[in-house]
């Protein structure tokens, strides 16, 4: 049996002998794809895919600025003066850290359809009253938000309505010990930040103040992450200059009860700026007025929080000294916002950050028994040590060049917080009553 290919329906090839190809008809091979390329209106289709092309480019021509290696940038630019450092080239840095992490590609270009990264941003002590607020504010921006927290003064129940979005996560930690993250932006906030939390352990106060610091701004150091530190008011010790401007260098009794806190806080503004002129990490400082909100916790002896909870427990609303001390207070989201604008603009700092009204004790317990009950009464007892008797900061630099001002008044700002403190204490009985130890900070 000769050899036979079968095909389908098993008839029997034709055999090789009896096939003659028809022959190829002259130009066919030139005019078979210009038929093809002619038929069915696929030139349109052609011209109507280059116009929109064209389109695209020309809206969109190149994608924002390129990201400039960190270290490289700051040799040259840095002026000796520590009072605020306007940047010129921040500006092309700043758009670059808006890319992302892991942005650094060569072209500096973002390929046409992907959409641009949210930054990978570490908050330290952000389950604390100020922290998980900043939090809330960065994931609603769509950045992706890692909080380190050891829980001291912090709460879980602070960032546990983020738990199960991919965007957060929380590590509990102690930020004396290294910690090795890879991120865009790191704002420091973990630090124990009332009397009644700074005074119970001094010593570990200022050891950790200064730990804490070298550790995290080495962290950005090492990934070249942008570091934003939330100094205090307290640099200015009882201030002789009124209101402070942040060109002020403050009046601070080295060796109080107080200075644990407030040195600590003047060391780690000179850690920041050492690394800054030393090692080009790019930092930011804010010197933080008294801020109050929800959150905030209770028993800590800041003085709005004191006053709510008293009022609220219907007991005695104490004041230290002769309750003429003042104090300015702003409520938590003017601070993040300006937290957030310091953070992504051109200006290293200090910037005062706070509310420019101000308020002596006894005016602030006027308008705490205005919002919860006017039958509070007020109990006077000694002044606590080294307790400043003014307070009030000058924002024009902020106003200037952050173009920030804060917007909320104390007497809009604290029934927010008077609802959440309610119930916090009257539907978490675990709340301790300790109210003592209070000063006006
Ligand atoms: N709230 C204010 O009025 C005010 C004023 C000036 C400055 N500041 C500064 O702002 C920052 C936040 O203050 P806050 O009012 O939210 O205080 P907070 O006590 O509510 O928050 C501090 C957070 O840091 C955490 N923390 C403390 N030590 C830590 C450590 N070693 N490791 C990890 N986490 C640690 C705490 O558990 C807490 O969650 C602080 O640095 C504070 O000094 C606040």
């Amino acid at each position: 049996m000769g050899s036979e290919l079968i095909y389908r329906g098993s008839e029997t090839q034709p055999s090789s002998d009896s096939y003659s190809p028809k022959p190829l008809k002259p130009w066919a091979s030139v005019t078979r794809p210009l038929h093809y390329l002619l038929r069915e209106q696929r030139p349109l289709f052609v011209f109507v895919g280059i116009a929109i092309a064209t389109l695209i480019f020309t809206v969109f021509p190149t994608s924002p600025a390129p990201y400039v290696a960190p270290h490289s940038r700051f040799t040259t630019l840095i002026p000796d003066s520590i009072t605020y450092f306007p940047i010129e080239t921040q500006q092309k840095f700043s758009s670059a850290h808006r890319l992302g992490f892991g942005s650094a590609n060569p072209t500096g270009k973002i390929p046409l359809g992907l959409k641009r990264k949210g930054l990978r941003i570490v908050v330290t002590g952000g389950a604390g009253f100020v922290g998980s607020h900043l939090v809330d504010r960065l994931i609603a921006r769509g950045d992706s938000v890692i909080v380190v927290d050891n829980f001291f003064t912090g709460r879980k129940q602070n960032v546990m309505h983020h738990f199960g979005n991919p965007n957060f996560e929380l590590i509990r930690h102690d930020v004396v010990e290294p910690l090795l993250l890879e991120v865009d932006q790191i704002y420091h906030l973990a630090c124990p930040a009332s009397p009644v939390h700074y005074k119970f352990n001094p010593v570990k106060t200022i050891i950790s103040f200064i730990l804490l610091q070298n550790l995290i701004t080495g962290l950005a150091k090492r990934v070249g992450a942008r570091f934003l530190l939330t100094s205090t008011s307290e640099v200015y010790g009882d201030p002789l200059q009124h209101p402070q401007k942040e060109t002020y260098w403050g009046n601070v009794n080295p060796i109080g009860v107080r200075s644990c806190y407030d040195e600590g806080k003047r060391t780690a503004e000179t850690l920041t700026m050492d690394y800054h002129r030393g090692a080009g990490v790019e930092v930011r400082i804010a010197r933080i007025f008294n801020t109050y909100g929800p959150r905030m916790c209770i028993d800590d002896g800041r003085v709005v929080s004191n006053f709510v909870a008293q009022a609220l427990r219907k007991e005695p609303l104490t004041v230290y000294g002769d309750g003429k001390q003042t104090r300015s207070f702003q409520y938590v989201s003017d601070l993040v916002g300006g937290l957030m604008r310091l953070m992504e603009g051109e200006h290293i700092g200090p910037f005062n950050l706070g509310n420019p009204g101000e308020f002596t004790m006894l005016e602030l317990a006027e308008v705490v028994q205005e919002t919860i009950d006017p039958n509070a009464k007020i109990e006077f007892r000694p002044n606590t040590e080294d307790d400043p008797h003014k307070r009030k900061p000058d924002i024009s630099r902020a106003k200037q060049l952050l173009g920030w001002e804060p917007k909320v008044s104390l007497r809009k700002g604290l029934p927010l917080m008077v609802s959440d403190f309610r119930q916090r204490i009257f539907g978490d009985h675990k709340e301790g009553s300790n109210t003592n130890n209070a000063s006006s900070s």
